[in-house]
């Protein structure tokens, strides 16, 4: 997002941001909140979720470093869209809702990556509302393995699930955390995913049959 700015921009704009971290889970952003800051995500891992009344949990999605959230209230001034949870100690640096102005002023490609930013998860909810109409929970599970999977074997050369527990996948799937055990236990049997302790090895050509399959 900041590749292509100065060195002397470089030095206006951290002169705009404040350093602030927190703990592992602990909420830095609430959903229904009014927001006035947005945050530029320098290490960790947050996860974006929604809370039902009864108590039920769903992931909107998980963002690693570098990432940013909460701008969204910044830009159309309306309160929290969703919870933002850290689930390790995350480093992060804060801007202000006038301050982003004054950002954008100073390098206006910003604008476009926040437009870029806001597009890619605009596609990712509209994949995850057409997996909750038209599959069942077997598929949703087997979908949240593979883009985590191949997510792991993009940036680090291998198809590894770690740092998310059943329970985690079953948020992002939409389900129980019985039922997202049972289907992984099932695709254990099947050899399509081997489990090493807390780590989801997947198979990502034999994933991607079964799901081209259902
Ligand atoms: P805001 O609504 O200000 O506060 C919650 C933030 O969560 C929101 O801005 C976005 O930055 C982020 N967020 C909301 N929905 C998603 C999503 N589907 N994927 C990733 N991040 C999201």
């Amino acid at each position: 997002m900041f590749a292509d700015l100065s060195a002397e921009d470089i030095d206006t704009f951290a002169d705009m941001v404040q350093y602030r971290t927190y703990p592992k889970n602990s909420f830095i952003v609430n959903q229904n909140d009014i927001g006035s800051t947005m945050y530029l995500l320098v290490s960790g891992r947050v996860k974006v979720s929604l809370a039902s009344p009864d108590g039920k949990e769903l992931a909107l999605n998980y963002l690693e470093a570098p990432a940013h959230f909460g701008e969204m209230s910044l830009v159309d001034a309306e309160p929290r869209s969703a919870d933002v949870i850290a689930v390790t100690d995350v480093e992060l640096f804060s801007l202000d809702a006038k301050d982003l102005s004054s950002a954008i002023q100073l390098n206006p490609r910003l604008a476009l990556s926040l437009i870029a930013t806001l597009s890619r998860r605009l596609r990712h909810t509209i994949a995850r509302l057409e997996d909750m109409a038209f599959h069942d929970a077997t598929h949703r599970v087997m979908r949240v393995l593979l883009n985590v999977a191949t997510a792991s074997y993009e940036t680090r050369g291998v198809p590894v699930i770690q740092g998310l527990t059943h329970y985690d996948i079953a948020t992002l799937a939409g389900t129980s955390r019985e039922t997202a055990s049972r289907i992984i236990s099932n695709l254990a049997k099947e050899g399509v995913v081997a489990t090493k302790g807390r780590k989801i090895v997947v198979d990502l050509i034999k994933l991607r049959e079964r799901l081209e399959g259902q």
